[in-house]
């Protein structure tokens, strides 16, 4: 157990977040948790003074000092070229897990599915988080979904580590590899692989479309589940809401190095000043924290008081019902009621008993994997074209290299030349794949001779991307219709 004050950087955030910190840093404090607190100032204030990250520089120091961070929500300003505060602080500090615990609290809380009580473990730096996007012709927009082994070898191995150390059964997949073969078809298959490692837990995988579907029926059915950023994201809102209120999740991301924690909701400007909202999603995270820091013994008086309050029937307006709960409550009443419960246990409800030794989850380091031989075996050149593929193929054959032939032409993932349908609706935005004739390897510069060729050519091309294999295994997918 430690003993020693464990230094914490906390900011209190917009809206509602002054309140729910203020509650929770109340019952902290009521409850005996050892911490040195650092405040810092981010979100709206910030961004209004200039500061388009909306977090200052010397606020970094703060949390590299402390590596623990306990935040309240923030009010993302729309539009305007400001980037998700929240989104730069889990990629700059590495936070690679979200882990969001989504569990029904019947019957004190009204909830569709009684028996809810899983985990969801989400990616929390690739995918289409990388915020990685281009316009590529007056028609077209892309944004580049990226998903890699070492990205997602670590959040699953996190989810079959923190299913061990929390006695859960079972972990569960999500992806869409079903069509997107390379990059969700990665997630699956270390999801597999490293699940290998883990025979005591039981594993399966959803497509995420119905796996989500499952998450708002059948709850029950799952018990850590983890995915990548998007679904991630997607699915844990889902499942938040069946539990009967977003107010009532805590959430934790966590790093090799870093943790922050929070609440899984935003700042709820609606109801901001009006003293009634529900200040558990930020007191739950704050349980993730002393538990991640090793104060289980404060977490499980914090936890367990928490829960004889809402057994009570002690409940914020977002949770009140009527002839279940037994006093409508603001926030300062509700803090002041689970700090009169410390020391107490519900009686129907489960108790809790965290470990007080806990270090967190320490990741071994990341699996040696076999160097594949790659080989440069073609382009995909972009172009923009108002026409008929054939009229096109006309104005490409002149600028063909000794070594490059035109494979085929596709328009929004599908082959419209050689044997396109007439029906196909195409864009002005063109891929042209070029390969080496007889599968050879080719140069950069037949490449490159050949987009000189198209610029002589006055074609409109925009992006260039080049083919590779991988111990013979082309690396890249086909066009649709191919
Ligand atoms: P929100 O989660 O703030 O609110 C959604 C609904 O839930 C509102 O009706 C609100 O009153 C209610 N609600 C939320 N938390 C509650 C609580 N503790 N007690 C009682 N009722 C509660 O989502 P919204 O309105 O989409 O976003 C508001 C702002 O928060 C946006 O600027 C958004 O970008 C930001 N946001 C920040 C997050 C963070 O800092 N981690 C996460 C999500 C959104």
């Amino acid at each position: 157990m430690s003993q020693s004050n464990t230094p914490i950087t906390i900011a209190r955030g917009d809206g509602i977040g002054p309140a729910i910190m203020d509650a929770t840093l109340q019952i902290l404090e009521a409850a005996g948790a050892r911490l040195d607190i650092e405040e810092i100032e981010i979100g709206k204030a910030v961004y209004e003074s200039g500061v388009p990250s909306g977090i200052a520089d010397s606020s970094w120091d703060s949390l590299r000092r402390t590596k623990i961070f306990l935040k309240a929500p923030i009010t993302t300003p729309q539009g305007g070229g400001f980037k998700s505060l929240n989104v730069t602080v889990r990629k700059t500090l590495g936070l690679f897990a979200n882990v969001r615990p989504c569990v029904a609290y019947a019957p004190y809380v009204e909830t569709q599915h009684d028996d809810m009580d899983l985990v969801i473990i989400r990616e929390n730096e690739e995918d289409l988080y990388g915020g990685i996007e281009y316009r590529q012709s007056q028609q077209v927009m892309a944004s580049v979904k990226l998903i890699s082994r070492p990205g997602t070898e670590r959040i699953v191995r996190y989810a079959f580590e923190y299913a061990r150390a929390n006695g859960r059964k079972k972990v569960t997949c999500m992806t869409k590899d079903n069509i997107m073969k390379m990059a969700d078809g990665l997630f699956h298959k270390v999801f597999d692989e490293i699940g290998e490692e883990y025979p005591d837990i039981e594993q399966d995988h959803m497509i995420i479309d119905i796996g989500t579907a499952k998450v708002a029926a059948h709850p029950g059915m799952f018990d850590v589940v983890v995915l990548p950023n998007l679904y991630g994201d997607i699915v844990s809102d889902v499942a938040a809401e069946v539990t009967g209120s977003v107010g009532l999740g805590g959430s934790s991301n966590i790093g090799l190095d870093f943790g922050m924690f929070e609440a899984v909701h935003g700042s709820a400007p609606d109801i901001a000043g009006k003293g009634i909202a529900n200040p558990s999603g930020l007191i739950l995270g704050a349980i993730m924290m002393l538990v991640h820091i090793g104060q289980g013994d404060v977490a499980t008086k914090i936890h367990n008081a928490w829960k004889k309050t809402i057994e009570d029937g002690i409940h914020t307006g977002d949770i009140y019902r009527e002839g279940q709960s037994t006093k409508r409550v603001g926030t300062d009443e509700f803090t002041a009621a689970v700090i009169e419960r410390l020391g107490q246990t519900p009686s129907t409800l489960p108790q809790v008993a965290y470990k007080t030794d806990s270090k967190g989850i320490i990741l071994p380091p990341l699996k040696d994997v076999k160097e594949e031989t790659k080989e440069r075996i073609g382009v995909d050149v972009g172009l923009c074209y108002k026409g008929k593929p054939d009229d096109l193929v006309a104005l490409i054959k002149p600028c063909l290299t000794e070594n490059l032939e035109l494979h085929i032409i596709s328009n929004r993932g599908v082959k419209v030349w050689p044997d396109g349908a007439e029906e196909t609706f195409c864009t002005d935005n063109w891929s042209l794949r070029f390969l080496g004739k007889n599968g050879d390897d080719i140069k950069t510069s037949e490449v490159v001779t050949l987009l000189s060729n198209l610029n002589a050519a006055d074609m409109n091309f925009t992006s260039a991307l080049m083919l590779h294999s991988f111990d013979g295994a082309q690396g890249f997918t086909k066009a649709q219709g191919e």
